[in-house]
């Protein structure tokens, strides 16, 4: 009986033992973990490919936005969305409706009270505006009151204004 028991227990410590074992050699070569992080992209799946509508609209915007990644911009515009309604016939919120936003002149939105800022800028709005507004609203236009920090990834950025593009129209 004595001797069951403590063989039962033997191969109980060498699963403990291997499993520690692994994971301090998981984090032990920082550099290893830093090149499985980089190549982890490449590995995952296939985003799902836009609808054929989607996509025309994707391919007018100029380069890079053009190869944005749609899923990321609304995962993006996520940030966005309590504060603005992107839908068509949508309201004012905090900010601005944004249906229509691409070609619209700034400050322009029906019922919208704007900063003096904003409503005497006097630029459309295009993809390349977007991106300097977005990445610094405060320093691109100073003394609006979009109270957002922007997004200061520039992937970030090029996906929010492809997704902007798609939905904005529709
Ligand atoms: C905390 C609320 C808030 C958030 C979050 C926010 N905005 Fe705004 N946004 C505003 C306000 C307020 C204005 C109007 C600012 C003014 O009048 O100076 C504005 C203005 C704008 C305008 C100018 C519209 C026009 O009619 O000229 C655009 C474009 C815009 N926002 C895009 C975005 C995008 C894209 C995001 C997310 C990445 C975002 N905003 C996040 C509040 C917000």
């Amino acid at each position: 009986m004595m001797i069951r028991t403590s063989l039962a227990v033997i191969p109980l410590l060498a699963l403990v033992a291997c499993g520690q074992a692994t994971q301090s050699g998981e984090t032990k070569p920082a550099s290893e973990v830093a090149a499985k992080k980089e190549a982890a992209p490449a590995a995952a799946p296939a985003a799902p490919s836009p609808s054929p509508e989607d996509a025309k609209m994707l391919a007018s915007l100029p380069a890079p936005y053009n190869e944005g990644d749609l899923a990321n911009g609304r995962r993006q515009y996520a940030k966005c969305r309590s504060c603005h309604v992107i839908e068509k016939g949508g309201d004012n919120r905090v900010g601005p409706a944004l249906h229509g936003i691409f070609g619209r002149t700034a400050g322009t939105a029906a019922g919208f009270t704007y900063s003096p800022a904003l409503k005497g800028a006097g630029f459309v709005w295009d993809a390349g505006k977007l991106d300097q507004w977005l990445a610094d609203p405060k320093g691109f236009l100073p003394g609006n009151r979009m109270t957002f920090v922007g997004l200061k990834q520039e992937k970030d950025r090029r996906d929010v204004i492809a997704y902007i593009k798609v939905e904005s129209a529709k």
